[in-house]
């Protein structure tokens, strides 16, 4: 079901004190605010963290729990890795699936990833899925076809029924980390692309109930013109997460 969005991810970031305190002033900064029914809010901290910062999210709080990965296995001998089943366990509602930097440093491919896609449905979880071009794609104006590819091979197999629990994030990987934000022209022709693709692949109801966020340098000075694009439903952050007033206002940015 669709709905406005803002998902910090924190990536391999803060020390565990530093998090609980960032997840405190931003609970205490976002209950401040009457945000209402208006945005879903989701913290995803580096997985260690995620029981005793879980812990401190009010049950049916306006933060939501997410995780950055998981194993593709439900259990067994995979040292160092954590399974959907265990993130449920803790609380963990959203799992960050075909992130750029999961793709380029730990080689997931699409097969991996599908595999990954059905232990996170199968752990009631719901996955947000990753695509995005490279800069070299955008300038060879190959990003369209690069996306349907992504799409194709990495949603499309699931039925609409597992689809239905998918949000999907476009994060063009040249502007992840660099400051250099999408336009929100760019940001709202990818989108309306990417739900012309599911109308294709399933249906119209399909394309209209699927949440797409942005992510890619998103802050708070461009959120607000991002997210009142009519095909952006909110955003994936990364180094503003790690601030709690750029953090929350970003979340105000609806
Ligand atoms: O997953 C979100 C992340 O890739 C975006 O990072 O730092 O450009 O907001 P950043």
């Amino acid at each position: 079901m669709r709905k406005n969005i803002v998902a910090g991810n924190w990536k391999m970031n803060m020390t565990y004190q530093d998090g609980l305190a960032l997840v405190s002033e931003i609970t205490n900064m976002v209950a401040d605010e009457t945000l209402g029914a208006n945005v879903e809010v989701v913290i995803a901290p580096p997985a260690p963290f995620l029981h005793s910062i879980g812990k401190l999210l009010a049950e049916g709080g306006p933060i939501h729990l997410g995780a950055q990965n998981c194993h593709q296995k439900e259990s067994g001998a995979f040292t160092g890795e954590v399974s959907a089943k265990q993130l449920q366990s803790v609380g963990v509602e959203y799992v960050i699936l075909g992130h750029s930097e999961r793709r380029q440093y730990f080689h997931e491919d699409d097969e991996l990833l599908s595999q990954k896609l059905k232990a996170v449905l199968a752990a009631g979880l719901k996955p947000i899925f990753c695509i995005g071009e490279t800069l070299e794609t955008r300038e060879a104006d190959e990003t369209f076809d690069f996306l349907a590819g992504q799409l194709k091979d990495g949603l499309f197999h699931l039925s609409n029924e597992e689809f239905a629990q998918v949000v999907i994030a476009y994060e063009p990987i040249w502007a992840i980390g660099t400051g250099r934000t999408a336009t929100s022209q760019q940001a709202q022709e990818v989108h309306a692309f990417i739900r012309e693709q599911i109308a294709r692949a399933y249906d119209a109801e399909a394309a209209l109930n699927t949440t797409i966020l942005y992510g890619g340098s998103a802050n708070a000075q461009n959120a607000r013109e991002l997210f009142g694009q009519p095909d952006v439903d909110g955003g994936l952050i990364g180094g503003a997460s790690l601030k709690s007033r750029d953090f929350t206002e970003i979340i105000k940015s609806f």
